[in-house]
């Protein structure tokens, strides 16, 4: 796959079936030759009529927010990567810092994951990030690439080609305070580079690598045009269609 640039909206858990259903038609009507790919992140009960409205527009897909690893089993209120895919669901978001925090999820686990997703014929997008303490300690750089190295670099070349990166520091997410364009850069373009030293500097200018954390309207310009992000990944301000419609159209 080669680099493209993504919007991507992470709902969390927010909208009832009707709610949800109301706010990817919104955005399905209000997207109009963009530059950018749509990727909405429902809930997993809306996949399946998510995935249906947005069905014969290419520039709008649907992600869910996370898998099991396992193809199936006694695995109560789980949802397989086969379950996703049949839904029509093309994207899943691999450990994002509060399934890391919340449910424990690991590097070994989320390495697990995106296995599990890439087998399936999804596209992971795999988030990384440095809690505000280890900004603090300057170790931020090395605590991300090791999130890349565990989690991702044991893929082959032709599977870490189809993995989406995103980079959401976890003192950005939901707190309103945004990394600014320079440090979501500054990282990205490290990461780039890690990922020029494993596969290759093809390999790494073809990856899209996403910026998320407190994105809004009023910044999503400025974080775009940094040269090593290739987009972002959305929560709060997804949530509505005309602040999410206006980050859409920030590319
Ligand atoms: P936020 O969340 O935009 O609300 O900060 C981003 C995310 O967690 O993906």
């Amino acid at each position: 796959m080669s680099r493209q640039l993504i919007a991507a909206g992470n709902w969390k858990m927010n909208k009832n079936y009707s709610d949800g259903l109301q706010l990817v038609k919104e955005i399905k009507n209000g997207t109009k030759d963009g530059k950018a790919k749509v990727v909405l992140a429902t809930p997993a009960i809306h996949l399946k009529e998510a995935a249906a409205i947005v069905a014969d527009d290419d520039a709008i897909s649907i992600a869910a927010q996370n898998c099991h690893q396992a193809t199936s089993g006694a695995y109560t209120g789980e949802i397989s990567v086969e379950m996703i895919q049949s839904t029509g669901a093309e994207y899943v978001i691999i450990g994002h810092s509060e399934r890391r925090a919340y449910f424990n999820e690991d590097d070994a686990l989320l390495a697990a994951k995106t296995n599990a997703v890439l087998a399936g014929g999804l596209t992971p997008i795999f988030c990384c990030g440095e809690s505000l303490e280890i900004r603090e300690s300057g170790e931020h750089i090395a605590f991300v690439g090791e999130q890349l190295e565990n989690g991702l670099f044991h893929l082959s070349p032709e599977d870490f080609d189809k993995v989406v990166i995103a980079y959401e520091p976890i003192w950005a997410i939901g707190t309103g305070v945004t990394a600014s364009p320079a440090q979501a850069q500054e990282m990205q373009h490290e990461l780039r580079k890690l990922i020029a030293n494993k596969y290759g500097a093809e390999a790494a200018d073809a990856t899209t690598i996403l910026y998320g954390g407190s994105v809004k309207p009023a910044n999503a310009k400025e974080l775009f045009s940094q040269p090593d992000v290739d987009g972002g990944l959305v929560g709060g301000a997804s949530l509505k269609a005309d602040g999410f419609l206006e980050i859409i159209n920030s590319f």
